[in-house]
Order: C-alpha cells, then structure tokens, then sequence
C-alpha cells in the first residue's frame, strides 16, 4: 500500500504547478494580436526594402519575413561579418537569392551618406524602409567623432539622416513607407534638443535610451506631415518587450534579470509582427504620421510626442546639427 508522503504529494503538486505555469506562459505569449501573417497575402515581388540592423533580434526577423514574400531586402548592417552570417541563414531558409547586404553605421554621418549614395544607384525605388537598429544602456554622453551623442546619433539622429537621404528613393516608388521602430518607453523620456550633441541635463543610461525614442516619435509626426500627398506614409510602432540582443551593454545585473524574464518575453520572431503589420497590412494604406502599439493597435503616444511645435522645432535643430540641406545638395 502507498502511503501519501511528502514525496507522492510534490509528485502530483509539481506537475500540476507546472502545467499551469506552462499554460499561463502560452495565453501570455498569445497576446491575441487581431492581425497575423497568414491571413496577411501582401506579395512583395519586385519589392525593395531596406532595413537597419538587420543582422540580429527584431531586425533579422523582419528581413525573414520580407523575403519570404519575394522581396529584395537589403540589409544594412555595421558588422559586416554578423551582416553576412544573417544574409545566409535568411537565403537558406526563404530561398530568396535577392538579398544585398549593405554597410551602414548609423552612429555615423559617413557611413550613412557613403550607404545612401550607393544604395540610391543600384535601387532607385525604394519601396519600404524600416528604421530598427538601435542600442540601449550605455552611458550618456558618449561622444561620436562627429560631436554628437552616441545613443541619440543611432535611435534617432542617424534614421532622421538615413530617411531623409533616402527620401528621393522613397518618393520615386508609386507608394512607399517609412517604419520607425520605437518602444513603449518612448514615454519617460525626456525633450530636450541639448541632447543631441551631449549637453543639456545628465541622463541615466536608461533615461537617454528613453529619450531617442520618443524623439523617434516625433520625428515620425512632422516627417509624415511634410510627406502629405507624397505617397509616402510614415509610422511608429513599438514592438513589445522582446527577448533580443538588446540588453547587450547593460551591466551583469541587469542582464540576468532580463534573462530570468526572458522566458515570458517575446520572441524575435513575435516581437517583429507588429513591426511587419505597419510594413505589409493593406488597411494602412495612405495612414500616416500615426503611432501603434505592440498589439498592432492605433494608440496614442505620450502627450509630449504629440507637440507640433515641439516635433517642428526639433526638425530644425536635427537638420542644422548634420547639416542636412548642404548633404542633400552634395548627392
Ligand atoms: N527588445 C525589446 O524588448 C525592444 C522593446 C522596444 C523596442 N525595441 C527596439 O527594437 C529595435 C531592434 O532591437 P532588438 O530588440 O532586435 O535588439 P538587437 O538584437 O540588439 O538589435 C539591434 C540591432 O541594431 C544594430 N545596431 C546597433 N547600433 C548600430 C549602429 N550604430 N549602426 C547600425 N546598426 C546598429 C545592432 O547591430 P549589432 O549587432 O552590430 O550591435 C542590431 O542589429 C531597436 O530599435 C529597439 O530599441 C526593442
Ligand atoms: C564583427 O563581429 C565579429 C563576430 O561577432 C567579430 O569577431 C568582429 O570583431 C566584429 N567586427 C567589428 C568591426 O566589430
Ligand atoms: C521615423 O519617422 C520620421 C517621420 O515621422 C522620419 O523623419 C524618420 O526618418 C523615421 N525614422 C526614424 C528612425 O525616426
Ligand atoms: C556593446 O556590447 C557589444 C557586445 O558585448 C560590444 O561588441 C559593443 O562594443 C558594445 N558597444 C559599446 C558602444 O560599448
Ligand atoms: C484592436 O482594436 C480593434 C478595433 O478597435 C479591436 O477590435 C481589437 O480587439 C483590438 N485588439 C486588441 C488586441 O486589443
Ligand atoms: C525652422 O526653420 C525654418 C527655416 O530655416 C524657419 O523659418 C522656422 O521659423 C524654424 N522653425 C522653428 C520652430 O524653429
């Protein structure tokens, strides 16, 4: 006869504690996104799209996707050696040969001029462009070699240049649409245009991270405002909290907590859905200037990222700091 141990009870307990656990992560993890991929028949043959970060976490998926419709995606990525690892593990898995991996530094006003100029050549119609790349949790004012903030140059400076010198690419597609990745952190962060070239008030590395994306925010507001009737939509979108390389320059701490959570997070390949919804959704067609959230739905941002003035303002300053209008005219 079996006596009802201790042993016999965790027998019974912990199994079911972790069907639970399992189920809960399952319902979690569903989300219940309205929009999905299947029932999504955007074709993108004869396509081109561009996009940044491309060779890890959301950036990657994204290409994926893409390429699996028939796109030619081009990649832009500053490690070349990771940049082609990705392009590989894509054409091996969609079968699309017409992958171009490009160099593209966005911390840098060089590379991305040196990208744009070639990339213009040999694609004069670009048809989706996707502003991904991004960096978190380093300290603040970390200066470029072109005297400007290294967390503001990449989350945003670097896309407000990139896009903008892409923009005759962009126009000359019969339609087109410009994708800022941003987060859902957008909403502590901070105006303040000192930033930009590392002045103003200090910020934690958090704080900095926080800011670049909400200025993505109103970058996405005054750009779409300047392309009305263009035929070139612009939106923002934040992918949700998504297990990636991202926390890369954190310290150790921070690192394994994000690790002991990773296990409730988002997957690459989740974490790029809505990210694809504002690429591919027929529905979106001609909206613009607009800010979505991870679950694919039109929201507000944070009222600071709704300012026109304030979006206005900041276009000017972003365009005199890379002296934009001298760059455009250069091309
Ligand atoms: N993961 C999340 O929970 C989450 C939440 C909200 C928003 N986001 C946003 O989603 C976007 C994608 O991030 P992820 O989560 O997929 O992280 P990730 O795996 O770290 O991807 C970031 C990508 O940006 C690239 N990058 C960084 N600095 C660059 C530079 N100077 N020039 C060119 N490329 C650069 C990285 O290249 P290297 O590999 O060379 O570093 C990498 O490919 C980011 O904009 C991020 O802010 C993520
Ligand atoms: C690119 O990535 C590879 C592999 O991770 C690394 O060995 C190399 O040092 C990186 N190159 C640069 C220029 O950072
Ligand atoms: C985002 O959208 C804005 C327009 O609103 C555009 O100016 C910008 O280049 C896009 N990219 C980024 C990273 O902000
Ligand atoms: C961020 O971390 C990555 C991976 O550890 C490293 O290659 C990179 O140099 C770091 N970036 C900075 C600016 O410190
Ligand atoms: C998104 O919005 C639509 C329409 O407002 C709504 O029907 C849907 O349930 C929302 N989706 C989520 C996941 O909240
Ligand atoms: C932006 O720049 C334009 C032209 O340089 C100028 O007319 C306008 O007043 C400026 N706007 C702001 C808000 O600084």
């Amino acid at each position: 006869m079996e006596t009802w141990s201790l042993d016999s009870y965790t027998s019974y307990i912990l199994p079911f504690l972790s069907l639970l656990l399992i189920v809960l992560w399952m319902v979690y993890r569903k989300e219940s996104n309205t929009w999905t991929l299947q029932n999504c028949p955007v074709d993108l043959t004869g396509k081109t799209a561009v996009v940044t970060g491309a060779n890890s976490g959301i950036g990657k998926a994204v290409c994926y996707e893409l390429a699996r419709r028939g796109a030619h995606v081009v990649l832009g990525c500053r490690n070349l050696t990771q940049g082609r690892k990705a392009l590989e593990d894509i054409q091996k898995a969609t079968g699309n040969k017409n992958l171009l991996l490009r160099e593209l530094d966005l911390s840098s006003v060089a590379s991305i001029r040196r990208f744009s100029q070639k990339l213009l050549v040999e694609e004069p119609h670009i048809h989706l462009l996707v502003n991904n790349a991004g960096i978190c949790g380093l300290p603040y004012k970390t200066i470029t070699s072109d005297g400007l903030e290294l967390t503001f140059m990449t989350n945003y400076l670097g896309h407000f240049l990139l896009t903008n010198l892409l923009l005759e690419g962009l126009l000359s597609a019969d339609s087109a649409r410009v994708v800022n990745v941003t987060s859902f952190r957008h909403k502590y962060g901070i105006v303040d245009e000192q930033h930009l070239v590392g002045a103003g008030s200090p910020l934690l590395p958090q704080q900095c991270y926080d800011s670049t994306k909400l200025l993505l925010v109103l970058f996405t507001k005054e750009l779409a405002q300047r392309l009305q009737g263009t035929g070139v939509t612009v939106n923002s979108v934040e992918p949700g909290i998504v297990k990636t390389g991202i926390m890369k320059n954190y310290t150790w701490l921070y690192r394994s907590i994000f690790c002991i959570l990773s296990v409730f997070l988002k997957t690459a390949a989740q974490g790029a859905i809505p990210v694809l919804y504002l690429s591919l959704a027929e529905e979106l067609h001609g909206i613009s200037g607009k800010y979505f959230n991870s679950k694919c739905n039109l929201s507000l941002p944070v009222e600071s990222a709704r300012d026109p003035g304030v979006a206005h303002s900041l276009w000017n300053t972003s365009a005199r700091l890379i002296n934009l209008e001298k760059m455009i005219k250069k091309k």
